[in-house]
């Protein structure tokens, strides 16, 4: 079904880390220069359900930034993160994907009312559907992390919401549920890769609902909130008593950058704290930060401290230190998201995914964060979609 049917993959945020990492990923892919490392969809029961293939998935996106792709590729090479051979034998691929790309909605330089802005950023995706004859859509947000917005009674209603996006005197959706908002009245799929707002308001879940379109959030699980959620159950289930859970990270790149700004880092904390408190309770000290160190470039360093107790009140700790290649861990994981969510469309499910818990640190849909749980969930899911 789905494989057979060119789809949709509309990156918000196209020109950053994530998406740049994601499209030279795909086109080495389709071009057998790579394998399928780190991809999800890759491995049963996934392979057996239709998913649409690499050859495809064709990308498009908005971005607020002009430096092609072709370029941001030659930077991420530079740090480390896209083998030369593989920059070169994609470069004019991504000079194709580039071409796909439109402008972003920034809210500095927008005049007018949001629902134009809504408006103009929903033709863009249908226009990029029709002209590439697309059988649907799946919108991508990995843009720069955006703080926590302030709660307005017009975000728990649509018929509110509409209304106030009408109104060129106000602005109240962030940029992230504007996009979400472009999207499903574009009639899209929407994931949301990063913390952000997005599509987290009961007004645009109410329009999800309408639309009967699927979405799923927030916020990918690459790192060190990937070895949370495998070790915090080993404790629980051994019964040993975790005291505190201390996290330090270092990272450089753009989302460091972005991430120095305080404000901008509370979602991004708020996310991770928010799944150690599910698992082992909200007792537990859990301190945690986030520091710019622009000399590591795109590679994040995690470290946790994690004390805790056993049999006759013995303390223990265990420490752990994890280096990744951010946009590496992350960039299948966005095309496993795209190949899912696409065939969750086309099973006609609507609204939140829980089961797809098992990609994100703060999971819509569901409380589940135990990453053996979500496996199963997600596999289960997967085997429903393909029967
Ligand atoms: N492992 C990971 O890399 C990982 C894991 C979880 C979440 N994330 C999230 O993914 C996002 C992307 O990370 P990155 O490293 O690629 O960051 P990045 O800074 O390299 O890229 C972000 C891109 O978003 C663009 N952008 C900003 N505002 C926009 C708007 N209003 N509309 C369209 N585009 C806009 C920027 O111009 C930039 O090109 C971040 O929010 C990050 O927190 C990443």
């Amino acid at each position: 079904m789905a494989a057979q049917e060119p789809t949709g993959l509309w990156l918000v945020g196209a020109r950053g880390s994530v998406a740049t990492t994601a499209v030279t990923g795909l086109l080495a892919l389709r071009a057998g220069l790579t394998a399928p490392t780190g991809c999800v969809t890759e491995r049963e029961p996934f392979t057996e359900i239709g998913l649409p293939s690499w050859e495809n998935l064709v990308v498009g996106g908005h971005d607020v930034v002009h430096t092609p792709l072709d370029k941001r590729a030659e930077q991420l090479a530079e740090g480390g993160l896209i083998p030369h051979r593989v920059l070169t034998a994609t470069a004019a691929g991504l000079r194709a994907v580039d071409a796909e790309i439109r402008d972003g909605y920034h809210p500095a330089t927008h005049t007018g009312a949001q629902a134009d802005a809504a408006a103009r950023l929903a033709a863009d995706i249908a226009d990029f559907r029709a002209e590439h004859g697309l059988a649907r859509v799946v919108v991508v947000n990995v843009a720069s992390t955006e703080p926590p917005v302030p709660h307005v009674p017009e975000h728990d209603s649509l018929d509110d919401l509409r209304r106030a996006l009408a109104d060129p005197s106000r602005a109240v959706l962030p940029p992230s549920s504007l996009t979400a908002y472009a999207a499903l009245t574009a009639g899209c799929s929407f994931v949301d890769f990063t913390p952000s707002p997005g599509v987290r308001l009961p007004a645009l879940h109410e329009l999800a609902l309408a639309e009967g379109l699927p979405y799923a959030g927030s916020d990918g699980k690459t790192g060190e909130t990937l070895l949370r959620t495998v070790l915090a159950p080993m404790f629980t289930a051994r019964a040993l008593r975790v005291r505190s859970w201390a996290g330090t990270n270092l990272l450089g790149g753009g989302d460091g950058a972005n991430l120095a700004d305080p404000d901008q880092a509370r979602g991004k904390l708020e996310s991770k704290a928010r799944g150690l408190a599910a698992l082992l309770g909200d007792s537990v000290t859990a301190p945690l930060h986030i520091d710019n160190v622009p000399d590591l470039g795109e590679q994040k360093t995690a470290w946790d401290h994690v004390s805790f107790e056993g049999f006759l009140g013995a303390r223990m700790s265990l420490q752990l230190t994890w280096t990744g290649l951010d946009s590496a861990l992350a960039a299948p994981l966005v095309l496993d998201l795209a190949r899912l969510v696409s065939a969750a469309h086309a099973a006609g499910r609507s609204g939140p995914l829980a089961e797809l818990a098992f990609f994100f640190k703060d999971p819509v849909g569901t409380d589940e964060h135990r990453f053996a749980q979500q496996t199963e969930m997600l596999t289960e899911w997967a085997r429903g979609l393909g029967a």
